[in-house]
């Protein structure tokens, strides 16, 4: 039986997905709130749980051989990036998890200070290493998926918003891809308690993405293009009414900030391992925009 967390996510939809494909017992841990239905007639098992109660994941790993952390943290890492993947590592060795995979993100080993989510991710790499369970850690870069919901409206409108530096590289990873990736570590001998950069095949500059999506939409893109300044001056306003809220933009903020691809060594390792043939970001646009 595979665990699979934040199964209703842009990553763990996927990941169950194929999982289902291939006929393997999962149990999809959900919110009530979610959207699982999908999950449910894919023949996932639907356990209903909050991951910030450490009863719930006590619950959800009773029985389970393989444990896959995939979920995101709503604006709340200390919770949720930290506590719940230490927990469901500690649960994962009382119940004898036979491994475990970890969704961490591409750099964060660079020690950015500003980014909870990053801060948090690191340190359960740590734990995980420490722990004896047999793991592998996806440091991914950013999901293609997300770009879907920009590609619609840029499709209505033509516009595209690019915070800071539109030279900054970055190696948009297919989402697809990276299940695939998450699904496979378990059984590939030479993922074991390894750590890989996830990427896409092309480093790309920020400002490829609305010329690609121009290319496929046949459309001249109108491209609004703000100082980082900007971002820091929302973020300020912000604070003033929610600290933590404007806490939790330091992860944005890094990500605007920084550049996040991997080089052609770690893409041809990843290859090589999984056997997969990285799938460009234009191909993954395409693929969905035109079905
Ligand atoms: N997106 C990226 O570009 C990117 C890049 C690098 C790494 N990552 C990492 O990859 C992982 C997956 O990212 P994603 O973009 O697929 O995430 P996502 O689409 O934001 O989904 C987050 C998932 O976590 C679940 N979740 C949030 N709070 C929860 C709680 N208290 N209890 C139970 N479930 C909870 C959500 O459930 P609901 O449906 O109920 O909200 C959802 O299923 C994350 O660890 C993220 O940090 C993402």
């Amino acid at each position: 039986m595979f665990l699979v967390t934040g199964a209703t996510g842009g990553l763990g939809r996927r990941i169950v997905r194929l999982l289902r494909e291939r006929e393997m017992p999962v149990r999809a841990f959900v919110r009530l709130m979610s959207r699982y239905g999908e999950l449910e007639h894919r023949g996932a098992e639907i356990f209903i749980g909050d991951l910030q109660h450490d009863k719930d994941i006590q619950k959800a790993c009773k029985g389970v051989q393989y444990i896959i952390s995939a979920h995101g943290s709503d604006g709340n890492a200390q919770s949720l990036d930290y506590r719940a993947n230490i927990e469901l590592i500690d649960q994962a060795k009382e119940v004898g998890v036979q491994y475990f995979v970890f969704t961490s993100v591409l750099g964060v080993d660079r020690g950015y200070e500003d980014s909870p989510v990053f801060k948090a991710k690191r340190a359960v790499e740590r734990y995980l290493q420490a722990s004896g369970l047999n793991y592998t850690i996806l440091r991914p870069s950013g999901f293609a998926s997300n770009l879907l919901p920009l590609a619609e409206r840029f499709q209505q409108t033509g516009i595209y918003l690019l915070i800071g530096d539109p030279k900054s590289r970055t190696s948009i990873v297919s989402t697809d891809d990276l299940a695939r990736i998450a699904v496979d570590s378990v059984s590939v001998e030479r993922a074991r308690n390894e750590i890989f950069s996830v990427g896409g095949p092309d480093i790309l500059q920020r400002q490829d993405i609305p010329r690609i999506f121009s290319r496929i939409f046949n459309q001249e893109p109108i491209i609004i293009n703000p100082p980082l300044l900007v971002f820091d001056g929302v973020r300020s306003v912000v604070g003033l009414l929610n600290p933590q809220a404007q806490t939790a933009l330091g992860t944005l903020r890094t990500l605007l900030d920084n550049e996040f691809f991997c080089t052609p060594d770690e893409i041809q390792r990843l290859e090589a391992i999984f056997n997969i043939r990285m799938e460009s970001l234009e191909t993954y646009l395409r693929r969905y925009v035109e079905s």
